[in-house]
């Protein structure tokens, strides 16, 4: 397997451009395109989430589809601008399975992050935010690595060697999971809540 070599100047625009051929895993042969992250250098939020699902596969945009829109109104709603907010994923890759005509999201393997991780790592030195928010589990392995238990630290601030400040929360697809409109409710105001700590944590 391939690994990532970096572009020696290090932009968005260097990276987003090296990204677009990256070959560091097996993800890019089944994948329309790599989704690089969006948002401005020097953005005071970083947002990571797992890998893009199937709108962002084809449309090569982060969040752009059902999990984006809770993301999206959960910012609004807890005074995070998304012009304040640079949003990106931990593999950028969709990695699925094809059932019929769907395309059904499949969990990166440790190494599909591993290999993806100097990406993150180059987006973390351009935009250098103030604090870095997991969304779900996959992130914040990525982020803080194995020892790291979502379910316990749960909107807390925590420190990584690789982002500085981070604070971890629920992804919001698993908002959209939830079996009835309480439960979906009930979890959407604790993202909101989390997401009003993370604005607190980044203007400190
Ligand atoms: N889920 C993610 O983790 N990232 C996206 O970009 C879309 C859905």
């Amino acid at each position: 397997m391939a690994t990532v070599s970096l572009p020696p100047r290090l932009s968005l625009a260097s990276l987003r451009k090296a990204s677009a051929t990256c070959r560091a895993c097996d993800l890019y042969k089944y994948a329309t395109q790599t989704v690089f992250g969006e948002g401005k250098a020097r953005a005071r939020f970083m947002l990571v989430g797992e890998q893009p699902g199937d709108k962002e596969d084809l449309a090569g945009h982060p969040f752009v589809g059902p999990a984006g829109r809770v993301l999206h109104d959960a910012l609004a709603e807890a005074g995070i601008d998304p012009a304040d907010a640079y949003v990106t994923n931990a593999v950028k890759h969709f990695k699925f399975i094809e059932r019929g005509k769907r395309r059904i999201h499949q969990k990166p393997k440790v190494i599909e992050i591993q290999a993806c991780r100097p990406w993150l790592e180059g987006e973390l030195t351009v935009v250098k935010p103030q604090l870095v928010v997991a969304l779900g589990a996959t992130a914040a392995y990525t982020l803080l690595g194995p020892k790291f238990r979502l379910t316990q630290h749960r909107g807390e601030l925590v420190s990584s060697p690789l982002a500085g400040r981070v604070m971890a929360t629920v992804h919001p697809s698993s908002i959209l999971r939830q079996r009835d409109s309480d439960s979906r409710h009930r979890e959407y105001a604790g993202f909101v809540e989390d997401l009003r700590r993370a604005a607190e944590y980044g203007r400190a």
